[in-house]
């Protein structure tokens, strides 16, 4: 998709399709209303009639024939003076696919006009590119016959609420995420028998060449060699070699860097403890945090961050075999901590684990992991917000914010200490269980255990990472909230 800008009046414009916004009890936006106006009322009367709303996200297409616009879609903006940035969004969204249903090239889109509450006009228009981007998204490549037309190739977008230089600006930040969100979601929705650690490993490469990263892949030997036994231990079953990937990104010098570390379970069977096979084929979503944080880096190094980013991704299939690891067994992680493997589908922990303490050697600022870790989550938390443990309240509440601002939201679960004990063993240092019970806060108090030389924080993005169902699919989440806490992080002395 190609994105442009324009300083020009609604009414002045010649295009196959414009977009304004109108606000509910039938108050129009000032780019509705000029139009209206050279329109000789046109488009209050069309909204009188009642067709339309406001709600956000509601969309009306009517077809001109003697406009400068050959089609103007109305779209809902919600009450006036009172768009919520969620709101915002939904209107961008709808408008986006009201578009892609229509058969046009390109479309002029004055949303990012609108003025959304807490919100400023950058992070408007930011918004207004990113969300049209991710809702044009589709992941076709595996399809051999054509199921849509074509989607828009060429967007406008309002940048008269802004000077030209914050506008450029907004306009390279919204298409570097959207960029961003959908090569994760690409990754992640790629089958498991595609997308296999070495894949993973490719891809790590091959972002290194296109945005100048040191890239580093760990093999077999090297984690044998350095004693990651927990990491090996995972991917004992499958045939597929395990990776660890390790992506360097220097914008600031010698400063210490933040190391974003990544579930990449390609496929998560469950192992030896093997899931039931309703809904197992979402499994090839379990390396959604791996994902996160190769786009994560990516947007970065594009937006070329003053900062300084290492990611970590261990990367393995969970599979049941004949050399699989089983439960009872006790392996050496490569802190040197013993760990009893009461159940071989808690496996996100075990290679998060090993790398989370190969992340020490970075010295970095602060250490965040991404991962899908528990199905418990989902069930806390559902599909609105990842879970967030931390060490580092101040790191917390960072992250939080930025997830806020984004409307990519995390929510804290407490770390206390009293939880710890569920993880006792009678035969190693600690258990990879710590049974039903707050089933998302014992699997983060494992990872505290190889984490405490850092500033760390856990997101369980289980809930949020993809989508069951009808809309199947990767959702490139939390992508927008990194990025954003890095830029926050790279302003910061
Ligand atoms: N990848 C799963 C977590 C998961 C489950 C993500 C459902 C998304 C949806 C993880 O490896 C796992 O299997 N966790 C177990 C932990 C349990 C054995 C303590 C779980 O959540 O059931
Ligand atoms: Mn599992
Ligand atoms: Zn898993």
């Amino acid at each position: 998709m190609d994105y442009t800008l324009t300083q020009d009046a609604p009414d002045t414009i010649a295009t196959e399709c414009l977009v304004v916004g109108v606000h509910e009890n039938g108050v129009l936006s000032d780019a509705a209303a000029s139009l209206d106006q050279a329109l000789d009322g046109e488009v209050a009367a069309i909204v009188q009639r009642g067709d339309i709303e406001g709600k956000p996200g509601q969309t009306l297409p009517v077809v001109r024939t003697n406009a400068r616009a050959r089609r103007i879609i109305l779209v809902g903006v919600g009450a006036h003076g009172d768009c919520r940035p969620a709101a915002f969004r939904e209107a961008l969204g709808g408008a986006a696919r009201a578009v892609a249903d229509l058969h046009v090239a390109s479309f002029v889109s004055f949303l990012p006009e609108i003025v959304v509450k807490d919100r400023s006009a950058s992070w408007a228009l930011e918004q207004a590119v990113a969300v049209t981007g991710d809702s044009l998204y589709r992941f076709d490549r595996l399809k051999t016959r054509a199921v849509k037309r074509p989607s828009p190739t060429g967007c406008t977008f309002s940048a008269r609420a802004l000077d030209p230089a914050a506008a450029q600006a907004a306009l390279a930040a919204g298409s570097a995420l959207t960029r961003a969100v959908s090569f994760a979601r690409d990754l992640a929705n790629l089958p498991a028998n595609m997308c296999t650690p070495s894949y993973l490993a490719d891809q790590a490469r091959a972002l290194g060449e296109r945005a100048g990263l040191t890239v580093t892949v760990l093999e077999k030997a090297d984690m044998e060699a350095l004693g990651m036994g927990a990491l090996l231990a995972v991917a004992r079953g499958t045939h597929e070699p395990a990776k660890l990937l390790i992506l360097e990104y220097r914008g600031a010098g010698e400063s210490a860097p933040i190391a974003l570390v990544g579930k990449g379970v390609t496929f998560d069977s469950g192992g030896i403890s093997l899931k039931p096979p309703a809904n197992m084929d979402e499994m090839k979503f379990d390396m959604c945090g791996a994902a996160t944080v190769l786009a994560t880096i990516q947007a970065a190094a594009e937006l070329k961050l003053p900062i300084n980013v290492v990611g970590l991704v261990p990367a393995t299939e969970n599979l049941p075999g004949g050399s699989a690891i089983k439960p009872g067994d006790v392996v050496t992680s490569l802190s040197g901590q013993t760990i009893e493997i009461l159940n071989t589908d808690a496996e996100g922990r075990l290679i998060l684990s090993d790398a989370l303490t190969y992340a020490e050697r970075f010295k970095p600022a602060a250490m965040i992991d991404i991962a899908t870790l528990t199905g418990a989550c989902v069930i806390a938390l559902g599909a609105q917000a990842a879970g967030l443990m931390t060490n580092d309240e101040a790191l917390g509440d960072e992250l939080t914010s930025a997830g806020q601002t984004m409307v990519d939201r995390i929510w804290p679960l407490p770390l206390w200490e009293e939880y710890q004990k569920q993880l006792d063993s009678n035969f190693a240092d600690m258990a990879n269980v710590g049974g039903r019970e707050a089933g998302t806060i014992t699997a983060a108090c494992f990872l505290s255990r190889f984490a405490d030389h850092a500033s760390w924080a856990h997101l369980d993005i289980a809930g949020v990472a993809y989508k069951g169902g009808k809309e199947k699919g990767a959702t490139g989440r939390p992508v927008p909230l990194l990025v954003e806490f890095l830029r926050r992080r790279a302003q910061a002395p």
